[in-house]
């Protein structure tokens, strides 16, 4: 048994996320964090809003409630989403958490301590009309990389560069949209990260083997451009104060410190606000402080994110000189696209995870989204291919395979799992394959290869359907009702396993197939290779309920609808 600290990208505050989001950082996390969970690893899974920075100030701003307010709701409304999503965190914080907020200020001290950070001043657009600084997603304008109009000042969406404000060209104000913008001189706490460029160096390039690719290309960039000096204060008024014992002045004029310096910072604030929810049992610095390898440590996040948490969060933890665990495997995804296009957030263009919710159960989307995550490459969602893969995956190969196994088996036997003969040839034959292809899905699985993971466990839902068509008990029954009746009793033990290995998946269908058996132990701890070979878990004489249709299948009716909502191609 091993130790696995697993987080996903903080989302956002400023609204509910779109399927984009969801499948590149929270969704896989929870399927990983279910599979480990099940094989009876010690898991710990991390999630929060991110709730500081010019996100959750401009959003605020846009409904009309003030910050804090905003956000609480914020907060509980897509954690509405994610239960309903059925991720299985065990916690879901907040970045605006007082842990969150001493464990930033000490960091930032520590750093000051350490001789990596400075205080400069520095030249800032300032809006004449707002009467205020315009940092980050303050400012809009055109990137001067890959010339993407909608550049915010901190990031650009398109090209995935770090911007600063004054980098935009043809910026505009994000609040009135003037562009009667200027420079003006203030003070502002840097983060030196040029004097800890080659110690990150030497800790990407003693990590990075173990990376996927996308991680560690996106790392080797950022370091073969040079780490800059960051500013990491702000003028918000919304984040975690500079502290006034270290920076008197600057906290007097009300700075905070930047979103990007305290999110990475809240995977271990959240860990304490875990840990704060039951001091006697539970230990957040086992997890975080002075553990090297008893922890293994996932990240989970799109590229975008990349070199926040391949860079960036790492220099921070090597600045402070105290053990902090830092990640050993960074999971990124590339993009979820939409009919091709952009989802966007912002622009609101895709499917959102709450609309999502609104029409279909969430293993319909949990299933649809893993077996197509963007993982080698940029994926897109289009309606046609999601219908089509419920209709063949889930309604017709797994949920007509379940439906019809009982309910035959409960017309001609009754409603107890049948005897029948022993098991011969073909089961014997079954038994390989079943135990072959989990091999292959516990091999995908421990990778992170979850599409290749969806393609096995779709595999193992088709031996069952092969192996029913080769018995084909509903003809065995006329000629040998002994051999249909261990035909049926194999088929349900399928079932079972099925019930088993897809839970990280479909954690709500597998929990119908699963209580359809009268089992005195209905957990899902996992199968073992002999349970797999010997198919006989669920003994002749269990009883068993014929559980309702699993899973829908989608019409063309319904295609139309949902294309007529939420529209095909981008223009
Ligand atoms: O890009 C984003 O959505 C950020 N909110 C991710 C933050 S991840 C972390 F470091 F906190
Ligand atoms: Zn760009």
């Amino acid at each position: 048994m091993a130790r696995h600290l697993i987080t996903s990208a903080l989302p956002y505050i400023n609204g509910i996320k779109h399927l984009g989001n969801m499948v590149g950082s929270m969704l896989p996390a929870d399927v990983y964090s279910r599979y480990l969970r099940q094989r009876g690893h010690d898991v710990l899974y991390i999630c929060a809003t991110d709730e500081h920075g010019t996100p959750a100030e401009l959003a605020a701003k846009e409904q009309g409630l003030p910050v804090d307010e905003f956000c609480a709701q914020a907060h509980d409304a897509q954690k509405a989403v994610y239960d309903g999503f059925e991720l299985a965190f065990d916690y879901f914080g907040r970045s605006s958490s007082a842990e969150n907020r001493d464990i930033t200020q000490h960091f930032a001290r520590r750093l000051n301590e350490n001789g990596f950070i400075e205080e400069r001043a520095i030249r800032q657009v300032y809006s004449p009309a707002d009467g205020r600084f315009l940092p980050d997603r303050y400012v809009e304008g055109t990137c001067p990389h890959c010339g993407y109009d909608k550049a915010r000042g901190d990031q650009c969406e398109n090209c995935t560069r770090v911007l600063d404000p004054t980098d935009l060209i043809n910026p505009r104000s994000a609040i009135s949209g003037s562009t009667d913008l200027e420079v003006r001189e203030t003070k502002h706490l840097f983060l030196l990260q040029s004097k800890l460029q080659h110690e990150v160096e030497e800790w990407v390039s003693r990590h990075e083997a173990d990376w996927p690719q996308l991680a560690s290309s996106i790392a080797r960039k950022w370091l073969n451009e040079g780490l800059h000096d960051r500013a990491i204060t702000r003028d918000l008024d919304w984040g975690v104060p500079v502290p006034a014992d270290t920076w008197p002045e600057l906290a007097a004029e009300g700075k905070v410190f930047y979103v990007w310096f305290d999110a990475p910072i809240e995977y271990i604030g959240a860990t304490k606000e875990w840990a704060d929810q039951d001091p006697e049992n539970r230990d957040w610095k086992s997890w975080w402080y002075d553990v090297d390898t008893t922890v293994r440590y996932t990240e989970f996040m799109a590229k975008d994110n990349v070199p926040f948490h391949t860079v960036m969060f790492p220099a921070t933890e090597l600045g402070v000189r105290e053990p902090w665990k830092k990640v050993d495997y960074v999971k990124a995804f590339n993009w979820l696209t939409y009919y091709g296009g952009k989802f966007s957030t912002s622009q609101k263009r895709g499917v959102f995870t709450d609309q999502a919710l609104e029409i279909l159960p969430a293993d319909y989307w949990r299933y649809f989204l893993i077996a197509n995550a963007p993982e080698s490459d940029d994926s897109s969602f289009t309606w046609e291919h999601f219908t089509a893969t419920v209709n063949k995956d889930l309604a017709d190969t797994l949920g007509n395979f379940v439906n019809r196994v009982l309910s035959f088996s409960k017309k001609r036997f009754g409603e107890e799992v049948p005897a029948g003969a022993a098991a011969g040839e073909a089961e014997a034959k079954l038994g390989e394959e079943i135990a072959g292809l989990l091999a292959e899905y516990e091999t995908q699985m421990e990778a992170l290869q979850f599409r290749k993971a969806a393609a096995a466990l779709r595999a193992l839902w088709s031996a069952g359907n092969s192996y029913l068509e080769e018995k084909a008990p509903w003809l065995e029954i006329k000629t040998d009702p002994e051999g249909a009746a261990l035909t049926l009793r194999t088929a349900m033990n399928l079932i079972h396993l099925y019930s088993v290995v897809s839970e990280p998946f479909i954690p709500a269908s597998s929990k119908a197939m699963r209580t359809a058996f009268a089992l005195q132990d209905d957990t899902a701890a996992w199968v073992t290779r002999d349970e797999a070979k010997s198919l006989d878990s669920v003994p002749a004489g269990t009883p068993f309920t014929v559980p309702p249709v699993l899973f829908a299948k989608l019409t063309d009716e319904d295609l139309e609808t949902y294309k007529e909502r939420f529209g095909g191609a981008p223009e």
